[in-house]
């Protein structure tokens, strides 16, 4: 059997007395969309912060094809992080300009961000700054303008929260494509029915740890009832 893409063994982070994560492990293979799900402050957003090279785990490791995600890993993981921040300054399309150049991206990507801005419903708004956007609308940006890049590794943190129906539902579409196209793609969520749904398999954090995962049946076949009901039961205080 082939190696998973990416492999993720015995994460730890502190944050003075607070133990963020605790031991983190689990894989992610390419073509796959994985939930991680857990509780307000089970981790989540710390294992994406480090996974991206935003911060820098306290132990473990993090293996991308057998190789150390290292210092040039913005080629290969990217993340939509919780809190959509966008330049102020910059206009829709320039967030796509800049993606497009931070990355090095080869010629012909103005098509491809045109369609991601279009299955987005954000071509109207293309030459609106991006102090005058609705939340819903930055969020939209910077899954435009990340998805664009086309890494390997795709981690989305709570991507649904803002997004009207039909954002939810190009989102979705989007990110099945890009799982048919072979990206391994991550995706925290409260939203259980919505994980049930586009998720192939879910990893449930419980104070830094991993508690349980599985396939969206194995984990019906944990308990008597949904994803929820296993969930509630497992993260139960
Ligand atoms: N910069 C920080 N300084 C101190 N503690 C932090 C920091 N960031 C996170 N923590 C703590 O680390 C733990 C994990 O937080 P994290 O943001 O990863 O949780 P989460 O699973 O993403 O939660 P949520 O569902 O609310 O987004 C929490 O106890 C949190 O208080
Ligand atoms: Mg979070």
């Amino acid at each position: 059997m082939s190696q998973p893409a990416l492999v993720v063994e015995h994460l730890a982070k502190r944050f003075d007395r607070k133990t963020a994560l605790e031991d983190l492990s689990f894989t992610l293979d390419a073509g796959e969309i994985v939930g991680l799900i857990g509780p307000n402050g089970a981790g989540k957003s710390t294992a994406f912060g480090i996974l991206c090279g935003l911060m820098r785990p306290d132990a473990g490791a993090m293996r991308y094809r057998g190789a150390p995600l290292g210092r040039d890993r913005g080629r290969i993981v990217s993340l939509i992080p919780e809190t959509p921040d966008v330049y102020p300054l910059l206009t829709v399309w320039e967030h796509l300009v800049f993606a497009a150049h931070l990355c090095g991206l080869a010629d012909g990507w103005e098509a491809r961000a045109q369609t991601l801005l279009a299955r987005m419903d954000m071509l109207e708004h293309r030459a609106v700054l991006g102090s005058e956007l609705s939340k819903g609308m930055r969020q939209k940006t910077l899954v435009a303008a990340t998805i664009l890049a086309e890494t390997p590794v795709l981690l989305l943190d709570e991507p649904m929260i803002g997004l009207d129906p039909l954002g939810q539902r190009g989102l979705r579409d989007v990110l099945r494509d890009l799982r048919a196209g072979g990206t391994a793609i991550m995706l925290s969520t409260h939203q259980l029915e919505a994980a049930e749904a586009l998720c192939d398999r879910v990893v449930i954090l419980n104070k830094g740890r991993a508690v349980a995962g599985g396939t969206i049946e194995e984990m019906h076949a944990l308990g008597a009832g949904t994803l929820e009901d296993v969930f509630l039961e497992i993260t139960r205080p």
